[in-house]
């Protein structure tokens, strides 16, 4: 193995060589598109943290869906803005509640031709801000909430969900959704687990985009930044109950994790390149200090390498275009 019979430089040689001997590709089906309706707006309302992103209306929100069926995108997550908060998130139980609602107008819009995945989180809808609801201490109490998550489920998935995603980190979420789902008929309904979702800073923007009420943070149910082994724990756990699919989150910087969870995965792994990923890429393109383009293409690029076999990302139509364009 050695200089010169090996010239890696030969494969690089053009572009053609170069696509030919590619080891990972991106496609528009292997990307998921979040995406934000804010109940009672008559204008879609531009995130400033999140150039190029919005809260959409309803009328927005099914456009950006049937564009994105048209850029061939694999997914929706829809993430609901309710106008009214209460202290256990009461409005994601209501069938005409802003995210169920939307879940039912996407489905209506674009039917089985994008998959229509839905938040299952009271963060949304708790005036607290808390992905649960409270004990008499403050502390988000696990076990009340999962019977609010198997509400939730059942109330998404008869809007007609057709992949439900727990993002809340409690314990026992899956097992509780998948039960629900199972006695209510739908069990065709997947689960995409966010297996190892971590206590980031980097979800910063997502809490505009959300008009968040949240002080304080998530560290006593989000995992520690710390650690690589607990990620293989979560994903176990979420296996054994039920889930369909597991996810990474965030993604650029949890890479490692990624590659863990790819290597012992029986299910498809999904990895989620988060608000504070996007607003950092834009904000240091929009001051020309790197190439826009290159350096989306490059993020999410690293993501499926590292193992994700899909990638949420608020770029997924954008990227999608450039995809179908080369
Ligand atoms: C919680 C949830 C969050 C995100 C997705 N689901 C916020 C949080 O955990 O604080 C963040 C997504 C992003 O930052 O893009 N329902």
């Amino acid at each position: 193995m050695s200089f010169p019979n090996h010239r890696p430089r030969r494969l690089r040689t053009t572009p053609a060589m170069r696509r030919l001997t590619a080891e990972n590709r991106l496609a528009p089906a292997d990307l998921i598109l979040p995406a934000f309706i804010r109940e009672g707006l008559t204008e879609p309302s531009p995130i400033s943290s999140m150039p190029g992103v919005v809260q959409h209306t309803t009328e927005s929100l099914k456009r950006a869906a049937a564009e994105a069926v048209e850029l061939g995108v694999g997914g929706i997550m829809l993430f609901g803005v309710p106008a009214v908060r209460d202290a256990q998130g009461t409005a994601s139980l209501d069938p005409e509640g802003v995210l169920n609602k939307a879940i039912r107008d996407v489905k209506a819009e674009v039917g089985d031709d994008l998959v229509i995945m839905g938040d299952v989180c009271l963060d949304e809808f708790t005036d607290h801000g808390h992905c649960g609801v409270l004990d008499s201490e403050g502390y988000v109490d696990n076990d009340a909430t999962l019977e609010i998550y198997g509400r939730m489920a059942v109330a998404q998935a008869d809007a007609g969900a057709h992949v439900l995603g727990p993002s809340g980190m409690m314990d026992g979420q899956i097992a509780v959704i998948r039960q629900a789902l199972e006695e209510s008929g739908h069990k065709n309904t997947a689960v995409l687990a966010y297996a190892a979702k971590y206590a980031s800073a980097f979800y910063g923007p997502f809490r505009e985009a959300v008009d968040s009420q949240l002080k304080g943070d998530r560290r006593t149910y989000q995992m520690d930044a710390a650690n690589r082994r607990e990620a293989i724990l979560e994903v176990e756990l979420d296996l054994e109950e039920g889930a369909d699919m597991v996810m990474v989150k965030p993604a650029m910087s949890y890479l490692d994790i990624l590659a863990d969870v790819a290597a012992m995965s029986p299910v498809p792994v999904s990895a989620y390149q988060i608000s504070g990923e996007y607003a950092m890429i834009e904000a240091a393109a929009a001051n020309g200090w790197i190439d826009r383009r290159g350096a989306i293409t490059e993020s999410v690029l690293g993501i499926k390498r590292a193992g994700a076999d899909t990638v949420l990302t608020y770029w997924a139509s954008e990227l999608a275009g450039w995809l179908k364009e080369s």
